[in-house]
């Protein structure tokens, strides 16, 4: 199916997406079952898609946009949210995704670091834009997806321009290294990191969207996850529509009975989530699933966060599925370590590795440890979707490498037959319901709290969320900590960095433990937290 589905070396994402589909018989199949929070639902078959994405592209070419240019869909789930995004692609624009509960600051930091010269968004997040815009010269156009009637020269109606602009889009040829996405991940240290993607990932989220997630153009599939992830780009886009299968995509929030309704509803066979999702609905009273026939259901996968095996356990008694765990990150643009159909599962376990990925769990000093002990979960770089770059960042980037190895920033051990476990990761980074968080990012929003003299940011483990984010804050004097206090803070950090990552929990301290260069020491925080012990603190300054 491979050979089939590039051409001519023709790796464009957008048109393999949708131009290629029709090509292969695909026109009038449906590519999107979208339904909306009310309820709603519309069909958008492949040759809608490609003609909407033609438009896009077109729109971007009329504005001047050339191959190499960014940018950024700020949207929630709607269906412009994946038209756009292809057309994007297929004018060779780099293109970037936000969540849509990013604030202002986490704008700037991407919108802004990417120099990026357009932005699709709805006029209700505008002035989340206009806040920081003047901090974002490069930032020519705003399209309004919801806009009428252009607002000013930059600040235009998506329908005029799509109106304005032929269906008829010939992609130019895309050679595999042609640069395509830019996802931002979060870091430990500094501000996020703009990984950067190429054409060749098609490759990758192709053979495991078939190999992995089973699906074939009759699989009716829904993947949960936000369009702001990579886990909504490589699987919410690319890869399930580059095999040509139906997706179901949905515009409302998480709610159980929403879920399941739709499950039954639009007769999904195959299912993406995340453990976070999955043990809130393990949560609901039972009698709830006894309502619906889920009996077209084949497959649940999960991604993002450890899957608890108790959460396997509960699935087979009352799903009576297995879920199937799978390992990846922003870099890797793929699964590259996974359960899967016809695999025995070990709950707790990720599984094997994806034909062709070749993981090694190494010592900080970059050897191969042997039989099961813990390391550095590494792969030995030169996969199809290994990220290209982090933006404006070869420093980063360079340091990922060390021995002939990548290095994930995660740890784990594989057992005697080749299976991978979890155990965490080599950094600070918080994972909150499968969102990493940067506790830097948090720390300097809280900085900027005028009552706030330091903070401390860590994670914390959670029942349901994996882990949340914690706060460890001392007030300038003669501040004093009040209830109105503490929720302006959360207000300011939801504002302006995002709702997941505003603290869960804030804990009040005299000072914040640094060692002898300033440097915040987590590590002692975290500590006291779990009432453990900190390891040596003999650089520490208090
Ligand atoms: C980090 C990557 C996976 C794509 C979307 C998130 C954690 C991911 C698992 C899993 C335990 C997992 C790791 C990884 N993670 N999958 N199955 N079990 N942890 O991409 O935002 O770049 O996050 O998520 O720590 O490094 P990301």
């Amino acid at each position: 199916m491979l050979e089939t589905l590039i051409e001519n070396e023709q790796y464009n994402i957008g048109y393999l997406c949708t131009t290629r589909q029709c090509e292969l018989g695909r026109a009038e199949h449906t590519a999107m079952r979208w339904v909306a929070a009310d309820g709603e639902r519309k069909d958008f078959t492949y040759r809608d898609l490609d003609g909407l994405s033609n438009r896009f592209a077109n729109v971007l070419k009329n504005l001047g946009f050339s191959p190499g240019d960014v940018f950024f869909t700020f949207l929630p789930k709607t269906p412009e949210q994946f038209s756009t995004f292809l057309g994007s692609l297929k004018a060779q624009v780099i293109t970037g995704t936000l969540f849509s509960n990013f604030g202002e600051e986490a704008i700037l930091d991407r919108v802004g670091d990417a120099k990026a010269k357009g932005i699709i968004t709805k006029k209700s997040y505008l002035k989340k834009i206009n806040r920081v815009r003047d901090r974002m010269p490069a930032l020519q156009y705003v399209i309004l997806v919801d806009g009428e009637e252009h607002q000013s020269p930059d600040v235009l109606s998506y329908t005029q321009l799509m109106d304005a602009a032929s269906p008829e889009f010939s992609t130019p040829p895309t050679p595999p290294d042609t640069p395509s996405i830019l996802h931002y991940t979060s870091g430990s240290t500094g501000k996020s990191k703009g990984v950067l993607h190429a054409h060749r990932s098609v490759l990758m989220q192709h053979q495991t969207a078939r190999d992995i997630l089973q699906l074939t153009p009759e699989e009716i599939y829904w993947c949960t996850a936000d369009q702001g992830w990579v886990t909504g780009t490589s699987y919410g886009i690319i890869g399930p529509w580059s095999v040509g299968v139906t997706q179901v995509h949905y515009g409302g929030q998480y709610d159980a009975q929403a879920w399941f309704h739709l499950l039954e509803q639009e007769g999904v066979t195959i299912w993406y989530t995340a453990p976070t999702a999955l043990r809130m609905l393990m949560r609901e009273d039972p009698a709830l699933y006894r309502r619906f026939d889920l009996s077209r259901l084949k497959y649940i996968f999960s991604v993002g966060e450890p899957l608890n095996p108790e959460v396997i356990h509960w699935a087979r008694k009352v799903l009576h599925h297995d879920i199937y765990d799978t390992w990846w990150q922003t870099e890797t643009g793929a699964i590259m370590i996974a359960n899967r159909p016809g695999l025995e599962i070990r709950p707790g376990s990720m599984g094997l590795p994806v034909a062709g990925v070749e993981p090694a769990i190494v010592s900080d000093s970059g050897e191969m440890l042997p039989g099961k002990e813990q390391g550095n979960l590494c792969l030995k770089p030169g996969w199809p979707s290994m990220f290209v770059t982090y933006w404006n960042n070869e420093e980063v980037y360079r340091q990922k490498f060390r021995n002939g190895f990548y290095f994930s920033g995660d740890t784990a051990y594989r057992d005697e037959d080749g299976y991978y476990w979890f155990m965490g990761r080599s950094d600070d980074v918080i994972n909150t319901a499968g969102h990493l968080v940067s506790p830097f990012e948090v720390e300097s929003a809280l900085l900027e709290v005028d009552e706030v003299a330091e903070s401390g940011v860590i994670g914390a483990p959670d029942d349901l969320l994996f882990e949340k984010v914690v706060a460890f804050i001392s007030l300038r004097p003669p501040f004093e900590y009040s209830r109105e206090l503490e929720l302006k803070i959360r207000l300011h950090v939801s504002n302006k960095v995002s709702s997941f990552a505003t603290p869960q929990e804030m804990i009040f301290v005299d000072s914040i433990p640094k060692n002898k260069s300033g440097k915040i020491m987590r590590r002692v925080l975290k500590a006291r937290y779990l009432g453990t012990d900190a390891g040596d603190l003999s650089t520490l300054d208090i």
